[in-house]
């Protein structure tokens, strides 16, 4: 195996000079973990981490005094590491360590060692890999576990003992997962055992940590793999209960439902072939999530799991505080969708009213194009043809909606009535009425009774106020 790697000097300038500049200091030094990965995959990365033997912050700031005087370097001296930006560069440096950790902590104990002692701590063979950056031996390849090999054979195992490497550090369960799911590579089998063995380890992580793995899972192109090796695992059933829920198919007599754990998977792959987007990837986890808690069976319809939608979207702010995800914005989007994944697929029907669309385009608002590509993701027949007819159905209602959109503007649809302009008009105060009158006139202009514009909708406004025995304290606007 070719392990001269002197190439990348050339091909990559900065590195010869970061070579350059270790020589000159006189330290030994290696770039290694993700960055030589990365590299040794065809897709460098910008950010350089580098070991030494001997201090991490003093090399760091050695280095950083020779790049440029200028440069501020954060160093964290408890944990032996520093960093600093340089140009399009990030460094991160480490002393090599030699570490051992409490079993009932993840604080580990950390004394000085070698390059070796630092590659048997690492996590995966692939991330253990060195390259030289000293002159006896520049550019060549310190690959004691054989992650060249890993690399060649798309496999994720750890250097030592995986009972060892996972107790040490139980993320590193569900950093083995995000990296198959990421490249995909598949898992050794006595690692993958070593998962299961150890999976409710994962207990003594942080819950931030844990969601941040799961959301580079979720990124990944098929992140449907990464599901499922956490299910298999066993690691989902301790971070993510509710998704575990789905699984599985019942059965009366020969009716059966669908396993709405695969189906979510195939939804949430499908809808990751169009957008990168975290937040309708987690919508797509979620949109059935309330289906165990809503399925009945009833002898006439089968298996049925009516409110799913509303269920599901009154479980979103629940799971995305225990996950710790951020509660804010993309929060109330992703509830959105799970609230209205089904209404686009009612309105597919001939004899739909314009004011059914109405609606539907007044309370998706601008995430209608999110909604419906939702929806599409949503189909998951096996048979082609009736995938086929039911997207063509999607376009129907789209183009519709378009229409009705052009026309009626609901899409901003920010009632040109306002609590404001009833109060001023009538001389009221914040009650009630500014409600009941607001909403009357918000559904006529949803039915189509009124358009959405200033003189006809006012106009309504003052006939609504006076059935509710209201007086406009002058008559025009
Ligand atoms: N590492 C480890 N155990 C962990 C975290 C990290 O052994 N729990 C080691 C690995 O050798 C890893 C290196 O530290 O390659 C750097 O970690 P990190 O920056 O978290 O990950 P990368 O491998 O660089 O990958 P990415 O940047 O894609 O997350």
């Amino acid at each position: 195996m070719d392990k001269d790697f002197t190439h990348i000097f050339q091909e990559i300038p900065f590195l010869g000079q970061l070579a350059e500049i270790t020589q000159a200091i006189g330290t030994e030094a290696y770039l290694v973990g993700g960055f030589v990965r990365d590299l040794l995959l065809g897709r460098a990365g910008k950010d350089i981490d580098i070991v030494c033997v001997g201090s991490g912050v003093d090399f760091a700031l050695k280095v950083a005094e020779k790049l440029d005087k200028d440069i501020s370097v954060t160093t964290y001296r408890n944990f032996g590491t520093a960093m600093f930006r340089y140009e399009e560069w990030t460094l991160e440096f480490v002393g090599a360590r030699k570490e051992s950790y409490d079993r009932h902590s993840r604080k580990p104990a950390v004394e000085n060692g070698t390059l070796q002692d630092d590659q048997n701590r690492r996590d995966f063979t692939i991330n253990a890999l060195a390259i030289s950056l000293n002159k006896q031996d520049l550019g060549t390849l310190i690959d004691p576990f054989g992650g060249l090999e890993d690399l060649r054979k798309k496999i994720i195992q750890t250097p030592l003992n995986p009972d060892i490497t996972f107790s040490d550090d139980p993320l590193r369960m569900m950093r083995a997962i995000r990296f198959a799911t990421k490249l995909n590579f598949d898992i050794a089998p006595d690692t993958f055992e070593a998962i299961i063995r150890n999976k409710e380890r994962i207990q003594i992580v942080s819950q931030e940590r844990i969601t941040d793995e799961l959301n580079k899972i979720i990124l990944a192109d098929t992140p449907s793999y990464g599901f499922k090796l956490l299910f298999h695992s066993g690691l989902l059933h301790y971070i993510f209960p509710e998704m575990v829920e789905l699984q599985g198919v019942e059965a009366v007599g020969d009716k059966k439902h669908k396993d709405n754990f695969y189906h979510t998977l195939q939804v949430l792959d499908n809808l990751s072939e169009k957008t990168q987007d975290l937040w309708l990837r987690w919508a797509a986890i979620l949109h059935d999530i309330a289906k165990p808690a809503t399925k009945r069976f009833d002898e006439k319809i089968g298996w049925t799991f009516h409110g799913h939608d509303e269920k599901g979207a009154k479980m979103v702010p629940h799971i995305f505080r225990k996950l710790k995800l951020p509660m804010g914005e993309n929060m109330r989007l992703v509830q959105k969708l799970v609230r209205l994944h089904l209404r686009p697929i009612a309105l597919v029907k001939d004899n739909i009213t314009d004011s059914a669309l109405r609606r539907l385009l007044f309370e998706a608002g601008n995430d209608l194009e999110a909604l419906m590509m939702l929806c599409r993701a949503d189909i998951t027949s096996k048979d082609h043809q009736k995938v086929k007819k039911y997207l063509a159905n999607f376009d129907k209602v789209e183009q519709r909606l378009k229409e009705i959109e052009e026309k009626d503007r609901l899409r901003s649809f920010q009632p040109v009535i306002t609590g404001e302009l009833i109060m001023q008009t009538f001389g009221l105060k914040p009650c009630k009425e500014v409600g009941i009158i607001k909403a009357e006139v918000r559904e006529a202009i949803l039915d189509g009774a009124i358009p959405n514009e200033l003189p006809q909708a006012f106009e309504f406004m003052l006939e609504v106020g006076r059935k509710h025995g209201l007086q406009p304290l002058k008559e025009e606007n």
